[in-house]
Order: structure tokens, then sequence, then C-alpha cells
């Protein structure tokens, strides 16, 4: 009896997949029979090299498990096919032959090195031409998604990745930027993995102080601007959630809309942004209300999906690690379902003497933070401190400004437009093809 395996995502299965899974049966017919096993990527060993599957595992699985053929479906836990094939040691890996160039061609070298361990062997089936996930991936893209999918993907991006990467958007165009920029790291696609609908960009955006100023309905019509255009996970930036009669609405609306989570800060009275710091009058919330308003969110909300993030302001506030741990405590208990710390240091140190006892907590939920005054903190330093979503909250704008301030003081010192056109500005058939749909 042989056993055939197959390392696959399986999210959009196409012929492609099918004409694999059938050179197999042809090869246990001719060779007295024997099963076929599918690997199936688990979404953390697919997050770790592009965009998590639009399926999740359990639906993948249930799809594959039906395909004629398919004798077995084991989660393959790594990119690596290595340790599922020391487990089982099938006389057969088929892969489709795309594979013999480019990045994927070590791993299939290392296959191949394994399966001599007990005369297996790799065999590259001919890729079948004019289909492929990355083509269906662009057409799923334009159809876009639903409030459910989207809402539901930032906890399963929590779960799959070490860290989720969210960027700010203040209108479509940013968001589509969000949504569309990737770039290639060692074969890996990288890109963000969600969006922060930040207050301060948002009412920078329309010429307004971050104050509270923009009411809940001027939120609403950018929010679903981006909605249109996007189909990644939204964060929320809900200031301090307002008070809880109008808390309970927002929660609501939000959950309604699709967006995945809002991060309500414990301040109260006229709202100030936090990395003024002490140089205005910011008041904090006592954490008891506080706390109180946390659970009359989580019960406003109709599905286990949306998440309700609370905010310490303690560090802005110059309180100290203690307090913030002590309100950590707290809001976790009233079932916060994450921790934002801010701090407006121009170091990493504060936040992770914080995440360092707030790691020991048993009942911690994912640790987000928002390295604006800290951006020399990387990544990699993040994760090493158990941080779960970094949130980079205002850059799009902060770049887009000048950039524009330049452009419009080049037209009035040159008293034409030929300098900032040649300089500044991307070319005029780019604009008009920028966006989907334009022709
Ligand atoms: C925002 O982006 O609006 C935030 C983060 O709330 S901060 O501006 O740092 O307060
Ligand atoms: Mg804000």
């Amino acid at each position: 009896m042989k056993k055939i395996y197959i390392g696959m995502s399986a999210d959009l299965l196409h012929p492609g997949h099918l004409n694999i899974i059938n050179e197999a049966r042809k090869i246990l017919d001719n060779e007295g029979g024997g099963e076929i096993i599918i690997g199936l990527l688990t979404d953390s060993a697919i997050a770790s090299y592009k965009r998590l599957p639009y399926m999740t595992f359990e639906q993948r699985k249930v799809v594959v498990e039906n395909v004629k053929g398919v004798n077995k479906v084991i989660p393959q836990e790594t990119l690596d096919y290595v340790p599922n094939l020391l487990k089982i040691k099938p006389d057969y890996v088929l892969h489709g032959d795309d594979w013999k160039t480019g990045v994927q061609a070590q791993t299939r070298q290392r296959i191949i090195e394994t399966m001599k361990q007990w005369n297996g062997k790799v065999i590259d089936i001919p890729y079948t031409e004019g289909i492929s996930s990355t083509k269906l991936n662009k057409i799923l893209k334009e159809v876009g998604t639903t409030p459910e999918i989207r809402g539901k993907r930032l906890k399963r991006l929590i779960n799959s990745k070490d860290l989720v990467t969210i960027l700010e958007a203040h209108n479509g165009l940013s968001g589509l930027i969000v949504e569309n920029t990737s770039i290639d790291e060692q074969g890996k696609k990288v890109e963000f993995d969600g969006i922060w609908l930040s207050s301060l960009t948002q009412s920078a955006a329309q010429g307004k102080p971050d104050t509270g100023y923009l009411d809940t309905t001027s939120r609403m019509a950018t929010l679903n601007d981006i909605l249109d255009v996007t189909t990644k996970p939204i964060i929320y930036d809900g200031d301090n959630g307002g008070p809880c009669e109008h808390f309970v609405f927002t929660v609501k609306t939000l959950e309604r809309l699709g967006v995945s989570a809002i991060i309500i800060e414990d301040k109260t009275g006229l709202k100030r942004n936090s990395l003024f710091g002490l140089e205005v009058k910011q008041t904090q919330d006592d954490p008891y209300n506080f706390a109180q308003k946390i659970k009359i969110g989580k019960q406003a909300q109709v599905t286990n999906d949306f998440m309700i993030i609370a905010r310490i302001e303690s560090l802005i506030l110059e309180k100290g690690i203690d307090d913030a741990i002590n309100r950590a405590k707290i809001y976790l208990e009233a079932g916060a379902d994450g921790i934002m710390i801010h701090s407006r240091q121009k170091t990493f140190d504060e936040i992770k003497g914080f995440a360092k006892i707030y790691n020991t907590l048993e009942n911690k939920k994912p640790l987000i933070v928002v390295p604006s005054s800290y951006s020399e903190v990387s990544e990699k330093e993040l994760i090493e401190n158990n941080i779960k979503i970094v949130i980079y909250a205002n850059h799009l704008l902060r770049a887009a400004y000048p950039a524009m301030v330049n452009s419009a003081k080049s037209i009035l010192k040159n008293h034409r437009c030929k300098e900032t056109s040649d300089e500044y500005c991307m070319k005029i058939k780019d604009i008009l093809t920028l966006i989907p749909g334009s022709y």
C-alpha cells in the first residue's frame, strides 16, 4: 500500500489542484493501491508567507475531504513539509512543477533530501496553465467581502500570526493603499493585516481638531468609504466611547458593518490627543467607571467575534506602570478583549516594563501598542515582548501632507505647474487608471 502526500492550502480549490490529485490516483492505480494524504496548511502556516486564506482551516478541510480520491486530510502546521513527512514517510510527494524555480526550489530540494531516508520520491506534475490561486485571489478581491467574513478576520489573524500589523487610513484612497500595498521579502509576500480608523488622522483629513468634534455620523461616513473599497479587518478608534448609552449604539453599528474591534480609552472630559501628554489638561476615568462601560459594551454586541479593547492612559498621564497594570487587571476582569497600552516616551523601555508584568497575568488578552513616539522599536522586538498587534497610527497622512505642501509651494514659486508635475506628482495616466473601474 503506497502513501502519497500532497501539501496544499486549498483556499480556492481549482482544476490545478484536482489535476495533482488525479495524477496521484493514477499512480496508486498503477502500483496496486494505497492512500492519498493531504497535508492541509493551517492558517498560521499560510499566514507565515502570504495573506490569510479566505476560508478557515475547518472550512477548507471539509472541502478537501470531499474531493474524489482523497483518503485523509491532516494539518500541516508549518510551511516546511518535513515534520509531517518524517511522521508519515510517504512513498511520493506530488506538487505542481512551478516549484522547481523561485523561492520554492529550496523547499523542494529539502523534501527530496528528506525522502531519500526511506527511498521516497518527489514527483513534479506539469503546472496547469491559465488558472492559479494568485489570479483567483485577485478576482476575489474585486468581488469584495461581507461584514461577517471581515469582522471575524481580526481574531483569525491574532490566532495565526506572531504580530498583526495595522496601518492608518483616513479615506477611501488611503484605505486602498493599506489594502493593496505589498512587498516581496525573500519570497514571502509582506503586507498590512488591517486598517486603523484613527480619530487623529480622520479629524485632520477633514481639517478638524482631534477633540471629539467629529460626531459618530461623520466618522461612519469615512468608515463607509473605506469599507466600500477594502476587505481587510478594521480597528476603530472610539476615543473614550462616549456615555455608556451612546457606546451601546456604536458597538452595535460597528459590529453590523463588519468592523472587527473598537478601542476605547480610559479618559473623561474634553478629548485631547494623548500625545500631548501633560502639556494639556487630560483626565483619566475612574477605572471602575470605565470597566462598567466595557461591560455594557460587551453585553450590547451580538456575536462573539467583535472585540472591545481597553486603552490605558496611565503612562501618557505619568501615573506609572503599577497604575497601568492595576487598570489592566480591572479591565480584563470586566471583559476587555485586549489591552492597548500607550506611551509618548521616545524609547520602548516604558512599554517593555509594562509588558513584562502584563505578560504574567493569567487572564491576559492580546496586547496592542502604537509606536508613534518610540518609532525605533522593531517588529522583532515587539514580538519578543509578546505584543500581538502593532498600530502604525498616522503615517500615511503625515507622509501625504508635506508632499502636498511642497507641490503647492512649487506652483507658487514657479508660476506654473510643470515643476511640481515633474518632481512631485504621479503621471496623469497613472491617476486616471489608479482606481479600479475607471475605464
Ligand atoms: C489616533 O490615531 O487617533 C490615536 C492614537 O488615538 S494617538 O494619536 O497616539 O493618540
Ligand atoms: Mg485617537
